[in-house]
């Protein structure tokens, strides 16, 4: 059934970059979205479109709205949502005091159960309809998430974490459970309706030798697989890989060593890195998170967008939750703008909406299914209200233009300022 949603509609073509580039953007002040079977028809001006519109087209109009494309979230631990903003701790520690022991209690399936829909929830309610996901090492928290997704429609990217070295007995798996329990995960879910699989080795700190090198078996088995791992994030993490991979140049050339830089690699900070790494990662596909308020809340440093762009590096926005402190890309955008203003470097609203959307969808090897309004893509939307706090309200009212009111709701913007969100064009029910 054909539907269309009236509105302001706000969309990415391509990066804006730091000057806004305006052929970068489409944006109709009275617009229309129109949807059939989960996808866009065409998004365009109400007064163009609505004439050719067939009478029983139903039309949902959001006066005083924004609709933008579903936020894609680069990287997230659903495990972890329990400890967020959890004191004190930069990662190392924080892993071991907080991290650590809430990944263990993911041994009752039961749970892993309940705090995936908790959290898909959470997600749906800050206007986030794609994102990909750690588990805990305990396979079943795959099968939680990506089971959680299912029933809601969501494209979600999802895996098991490999660790088998540094980290508690209860939390440990080997190189060959390792192998064999991501194989079965990849064939059970990779490609069923709008799910992904990926090989998440946690970081190169917690897997021996033997484990990367099974985690890159499994990667090379599986070219369409995502992986998903951290990388570069705090200074101590990255001594200590020093320590523990002599032979190896960087951070990044231990991944690369075992086969798990490649397109569809995801490395959440990648804030400690230098020119060689960044020309690899680009030659090789690879992506980064960038997580802000994780990088802020564990003292980890600050994200050089401006050299990671600049290198052709694919870059999307992460919460990070729990070392990040908010699921909202309206919250981490805002953060994003501040840690690249100590850069000097400017994050304009256009490209901090592409970051949370197109820039996202491109890092995750998605953009052909999501991120934008192009004909054809899936129909994963969001309706924004510029009111949807007193103070948001206040401020949009007095801005004098589209691009202005758009900062102050990034920058002021939490869940209350997502008055809905839609999943393959069906309005998500948020429990
Ligand atoms: N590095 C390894 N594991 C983690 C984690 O759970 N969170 C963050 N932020 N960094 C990590
Ligand atoms: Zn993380």
């Amino acid at each position: 059934m054909r539907e269309a949603f009236r509105a302001a509609v706000l969309h990415c073509l391509a990066d804006p970059g730091e000057g806004s580039d305006s052929a970068a953007l489409q944006f109709f002040d009275d617009g229309l979205l129109i949807v059939e079977d989960g996808r866009v028809v065409e998004a365009g001006d109400a007064s163009a479109l609505l004439p050719q519109l067939a009478d029983d087209v139903l039309l949902t109009e959001f006066p005083k709205k924004i609709i933008v494309p579903g936020f894609i979230d680069c990287h997230v631990h659903f495990p972890q949502l329990d400890i967020i903003a959890s004191y004190g701790a930069q990662l190392l520690d924080w892993l071991n005091r907080y991290a650590f022991p809430a990944e263990a209690r993911f041994a009752d399936a039961d749970y892993a159960r309940e705090v995936a829909d908790v959290f898909l929830n959470e997600l749906l309610r800050n206007g986030t309809t794609t994102a990909l996901v750690f588990g805990t090492v305990h396979a079943h928290s795959a099968d939680a998430i990506l089971e959680a997704a299912e029933s809601r429609g969501m494209r979600l990217i999802a895996g098991k974490v490999l660790m088998d070295s540094n980290c508690p007995d209860d939390l440990r798996d080997t190189p060959e459970s390792a192998y064999e329990d991501s194989k079965a995960l990849i064939e059970r879910w990779h490609g069923k309706d709008r799910l992904g699989y990926a090989i998440t080795p946690r970081f190169a700190l917690t897997s021996s030798a033997e484990q990367l090198a099974e985690a890159g078996r499994l990667a090379a088995e599986y070219p369409d697989v995502w992986i998903h791992t951290h990388l570069a994030e705090n200074k101590a993490e990255v001594e200590e890989i020093a320590r523990q991979f002599p032979e190896r140049r960087s951070y990044l050339d231990v991944y690369e060593h075992y086969g798990l830089l490649r397109e569809r690699a995801v490395f959440a900070h990648c804030l400690h890195l230098d020119d060689e790494d960044r020309s690899s990662m680009a030659a090789r596909g690879g992506a980064a998170a960038f997580c802000p308020t994780s990088n802020l809340f564990l003292g980890s440093g600050l994200f050089d967008l401006r050299a990671m762009r600049e290198a052709n590096i694919r870059v999307g926005l992460g919460t990070d939750v729990g070392g990040g402190t908010s699921l909202s890309l309206l919250r981490t955008a805002s953060e994003a703008y501040k840690v690249l203003h100590l850069k000097d470097q400017a994050l304009p609203a256009p490209r901090a909406l592409y970051l949370a959307t197109l820039g996202a969808a491109e890092a995750l090897y998605l953009d052909d299914k999501v991120g934008n309004f192009a004909t054809g893509k899936e129909a994963d939307f969001v309706v924004l209200d510029p009111a949807g706090s007193s103070l948001s309200e206040r401020r949009t009212r007095v801005a004098t233009s589209t691009e202005e009111s758009l900062f102050a709701i990034t920058m002021l913007g939490d869940d209350r300022n997502i008055a809905a969100t839609y999943v393959a064009g069906q309005r998500a029910e948020i429990k």
